[in-house]
């Protein structure tokens, strides 16, 4: 292709040898993938969904990795596939991953040399090329980026002809035909979406991919490599090292996408909720005011793997970092799993770390004492409940303390009843199916974890009891006579009935079978609650 020829196609002032340049901040192929997977996940594109394939396309092994997100614009797309551009914003409680406007760029081009982008939006439909060999082949001395526009009546912009015309001769695809099929596969997700294709994937030394697509037909894999040669000796490597399907599956604190790999759903883990001897411990750094949650426990599975799991902004950073008393001979905190949101620590670029600084030492210094008073209690507590047991806590079987499943509609969770079987459980569920009536239904709110749960009932009980004063004060200032009393003492009873589900809830020991809820039993109940809350609020200030 000559210079002339190329007149029309997005350029950056950067050299192509960047793009590999810039990849390689990620040693761990994983963690190329999350970053395509955060793009879907974050606010400004709220996938509800999100694929993950390996394909044969001529020949040629490819990853392919699909949203039905909020997909792009000509403009967002250009965005996409250049440097440095970011603008994401939180949205409600949903704080976004990405900041650097890195993450495509460094995670597909360390997946592979090529990738193509296939997006559609309501009113648009654009494919972008963003590769390395269709740069190398036209020697081309700055990142060039062909991209095509189509209206949904299938119309392309008259200057994107350059663009097109490189994308099917340096593209998989070299058909309209072709190209059009790959855009209808994101129409069969939902109205919106992306579709990301990377080929020629990146392979050993060797010759083979990188990535082991046998071994488990519904997963993908980080091939073995020679000194490591059967998996049993990775015994002592945690799954979510090499298994895409494990590492998915404790990606986020609190999952809000469901993840799908080689057409089988992730279930996702809550991993504070599938430990064993669960506590919550707070950790108040000396440079924050507010108080940051732990929560320690037992690995259920396997002792081996311990460490802390560290989320930033709900995404895992870095998974089984032991503390210092684990690292120890003489073993501290063997099997202890610790889990934190870290949001006040800096992630690096490849967010698989956290810049080494002092805040960083300092907290992991306190994670390492506070593990190790968790591992001390809960040592003396077994000694003094058994004394003449001789077998170590971390050898013993353990089952989570808490069996919760996720909705596969809302994707909200939901606890089970204690000791629940989960095999048990149907290949999907749905709120509806809830043993608990209050959580039977996916309109109803997740339940709270008990922190935030006694902050949020000592203002849901002031509300209520307002509501409930001034429905009162309605209802006692109208004659009997009036018509609109009726409706007025129903609502009151409704509202008594809520109060009184609340209070259930906070003090399961409240019998409330024969209470006659058109009376002020419950509006005194909510009273001395509030003043017990109040009570207790002022002691722990
Ligand atoms: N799957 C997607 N759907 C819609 N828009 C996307 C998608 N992937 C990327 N984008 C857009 O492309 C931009 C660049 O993505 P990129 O991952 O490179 O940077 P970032 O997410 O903004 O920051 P970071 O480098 O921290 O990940 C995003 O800001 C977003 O606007
Ligand atoms: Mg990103
Ligand atoms: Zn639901």
């Amino acid at each position: 292709m000559t210079a002339r020829k190329q007149r029309g196609i997005p350029l950056s002032s950067l050299n192509p040898k960047f793009l590999h340049t810039n990849s390689t901040s990620h040693t761990w192929p994983f963690g190329a993938i999350a970053e395509l997977v955060d793009n879907a996940y974050d606010p400004d594109v709220r996938a509800k969904q999100f694929w993950i394939d390996w394909t044969r396309i001529k020949g040629l092994d490819c990853l392919s990795f699909m949203d039905n997100g909020a997909g792009m614009n000509r403009a967002k797309l250009h965005k996409m596939l250049s440097f440095g551009f970011s603008d994401k914003k939180s949205v409600r409680e949903h704080v976004p991953v990405g900041i650097y406007g890195n993450g495509f760029k460094s995670g597909s081009m360390r997946l592979g040399t090529d990738a193509i982008v296939f997006t559609k939006t309501r009113n648009s439909m654009s494919i972008g090329l963003l590769s390395q060999s269709y740069l190398q082949a036209i020697k081309a001395q700055q990142i060039m980026v062909p991209m095509v526009t189509f209206r949904r009546d299938e119309q392309n912009q008259v200057e994107d002809a350059a663009s097109f015309a490189a994308i099917l001769a340096y593209s998989l695809f070299s058909t309209e035909k072709e190209l059009f099929s790959e855009l209808r596969a994101v129409s069969a997700v939902g109205p919106t979406g992306t579709r990301i294709i990377i080929w020629n994937l990146r392979t050993t030394t060797s010759g083979e991919t990188e990535f082991d697509f046998d071994t488990d037909k519904y997963d993908i894999q980080i091939r073995a490599n020679a000194t490591e040669k059967t998996r049993e000796s990775w015994a002592t490597i945690p799954e979510s090292r090499y298994s895409l399907r494990a590492y998915c599956s404790i990606l986020y604190l609190k999952p809000r996408m469901q993840i799908n790999i080689r057409g089988q759903r992730v279930k996702t883990q809550l991993i504070s909720k599938s430990l064993a001897h669960i506590a919550n411990d707070n950790y108040r750094p000396s440079f924050l005011t507010k108080r940051i949650r732990i929560t320690f426990g037992f690995n259920t599975k396997s002792r081996e793997h311990h460490g802390i799991m560290m989320y930033h902004k709900n995404r895992l950073i870095k998974a089984y970092e032991r503390v210092s008393c684990q690292r120890k001979t003489e073993r501290k905190g063997v099997g202890v799993i610790g889990v934190i949101e870290c949001n006040f620590l800096q992630p690096t670029h490849n967010k698989q770390d956290f810049d080494d600084t002092d805040k960083y030492r300092k907290t992991m210094h306190n994670l390492s004492i506070k593990l190790e008073e968790y591992w001390n209690e809960i040592r003396y507590k077994r000694k003094k409940e058994d004394p003449k047991c001789t077998v170590p806590i971390e050898d013993t079987v353990k089952v989570p303390d808490q069996v919760w499943v996720q909705c596969d509609s809302c994707l909200k969770w939901r606890r089970l009843p204690d000791g629940f079987d989960c095999s048990r459980l149907p290949e999907k569920w749905f709120c509806n199916m809830n043993h608990d009536p209050q959580f039977r239904s996916c309109m109803v709110e997740e339940e709270l974890e008990d922190q935030e749960e006694e902050q949020k009932l000592s203002t849901l009980c002031d509300q209520l009891k307002c509501e409930l004063e001034k429905l009162k004060k309605e209802t006692d200032g109208r004659g009997r006579e009036d018509i609109a009393v009726g409706e007025e003492r129903r609502k009151l009873k409704n509202l008594r009935f809520k109060v009184g589900h609340l209070l259930v809830s906070f003090i399961p020991a409240l019998n409330l079978q024969q209470v006659d809820f058109n009376s002020e039993v419950i509006d005194k109940l909510l009273d001395q609650v509030l003043e017990e809350v109040r009570l207790t609020q002022l002691k722990a200030a």
